[in-house]
């Protein structure tokens, strides 16, 4: 339909709506307040949500203009805002099915990226990959993350390492941004890696990062955030600190890749530096979990990264509890999480990290718009926001993180229109 038509979905069993969300992410208890109504109806036009409520309600409200509307029926089912992964490294170019078999006989991480393999085989890949072939494979991708009812996802940089080959992944994002129906939020991430001919030299890597490139992705209005990734063997904290001060002078909020393989004090700095989002955090010290809950600091957690390097997940019961906002994602990316399923997410964040159903549809909605300061838009179903909406074969929501490995996305509606 063109976005004139409105679009009048009716009676959902359960439409799970997180209102009076948008301008912070939950906390604590209010993470289990989905505010579901039953029976409940959506009238969409001009690609907005234009009224939330039972379909009595809105059936008396929009008598007069019945006629005009698409109608979509959707008794017997769940609906939920549009799902939000807050962050994937979307734009690689290969795989690297021989490290996992190597990770299954006993190497770790590490030890492969440290012999030259890991974020630098992939790194060599797509420096070899065209922009053409870059946006090929990401937009197949992408096309998955639709599929299971995604309609916004984080992509970072950080497989150019050097300015031209960033530059170009962060073009594709910004070109599958335009043209795919999935919103993409841009985050540079020049210091993903110490690239192996500054191996002996990472301080002119990181004054690279800092003076070079940017400035450029300020400049080209290439990205909104930058990440680093602080972990002992990549960036220290106090180099870490420094790139994400240098992005805060151009204007690009900063992220952090945290704690995830040893403690590194990675959240302690995210609360320091004001970051939007601390992410990884499986060994995040209690002070670095108390400092960001003062902060207000996002936590992005991603199980499937934990369970694909077989590494414990983090405490996410011990976060929420200390008031910490909590979101999930796939850390979709080639080397520690080459999945594109929210829903398992959700699954592994409540078998292995202690989250309930309902926090784990919070971490993948609102919390996780907030995470890359979306909450505004996306996240709820609320009068004025994006109507991105998923519709499920299931009508409870605790199945998505219950019958899991199963895609239960029926219809997924992007900004009004129907896909
Ligand atoms: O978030 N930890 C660092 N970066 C990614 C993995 C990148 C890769 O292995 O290619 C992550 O896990
Ligand atoms: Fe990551």
């Amino acid at each position: 339909p063109t976005t004139h038509t409105p679009l009048f979905l009716r009676h959902a069993s359960q439409l799970v709506t997180l209102k009076g969300s948008s301008n912070a992410p939950l906390t604590g208890a209010e993470m289990e307040q989905l505010h579901i109504i039953e029976d409940g109806s959506v009238w969409i036009e001009g690609g907005r949500i234009q009224h939330v409520g039972t379909d009595e309600e809105l059936a008396a409200l929009y008598k007069e203009r019945m006629a005009e509307a698409e109608v979509i029926d959707a008794s017997g089912s769940l609906v939920t805002p549009g799902l939000v992964d807050p962050h994937t490294h979307l734009v690689h170019a290969g795989s690297r099915e021989n490290e996992f078999e190597k990770r299954l006989q006993g190497a770790t991480y590490m030890e492969i990226m440290a012999a030259g393999g890991g974020i630098h085989s992939t790194t060599r890949a797509t420096r070899e990959a065209s922009h053409d072939q870059l946006l090929k494979e990401s937009r197949r991708r992408l096309d998955a993350f639709l599929l299971q009812g995604v309609t916004t996802v984080e992509a970072k940089s950080g497989y150019g390492l050097e300015w031209e080959h960033e530059k170009k992944q962060l073009e594709v994002a910004q070109e599958l941004h335009r043209t795919h129906m999935i919103d993409i939020v841009s985050t540079f991430m020049g210091a993903h890696a110490v690239p192996a001919d500054y191996k002996e030299r990472p301080d002119e890597f990181v004054d690279l990062v800092m003076n070079e490139m940017i400035p450029e992705v300020a400049r080209l209005g290439l990205a909104e955030f930058n990440d680093v990734f602080c972990e002992r063997g990549v960036f220290t904290p106090e180099q870490s600190r420094r790139i994400l001060e240098a992005g805060k002078k151009h204007g690009l909020a900063p992220k952090i890749h945290a704690d995830e393989i040893e403690p590194y004090a990675g959240a302690e700095l995210a609360a320091e530096v004001g970051a939007v989002s601390a992410d990884h955090l499986l060994r995040a010290s209690e002070e670095g979990i108390k400092a960001m809950a003062n902060a207000g600091t996002v936590a992005v957690l991603l199980p499937g990264t934990a369970f694909f390097l077989m590494a414990d997940s983090a405490d996410a019961r011990a976060m929420i509890d200390a008031g910490v906002p909590v979101a999930l994602s796939t850390d979709c990316n080639p080397g520690s999480s080459p999945t594109v399923s929210l829903p398992l997410i959700m699954n592994l964040g409540c078998l292995k990290m202690g989250m309930t159903p309902a926090e784990a549809l919070t971490a993948t909605t609102i919390n996780a718009a907030h995470a890359i300061r979306r909450g505004h838009e996306v996240g709820s179903l609320e009068k004025g926001k994006k109507a991105d909406l998923v519709l499920y074969d299931v009508s409870d929501y605790r199945s998505l993180q219950y019958a899991y490995g199963v895609n239960h996305a029926r219809t997924v509606i992007k900004a009004g229109h129907v896909i």
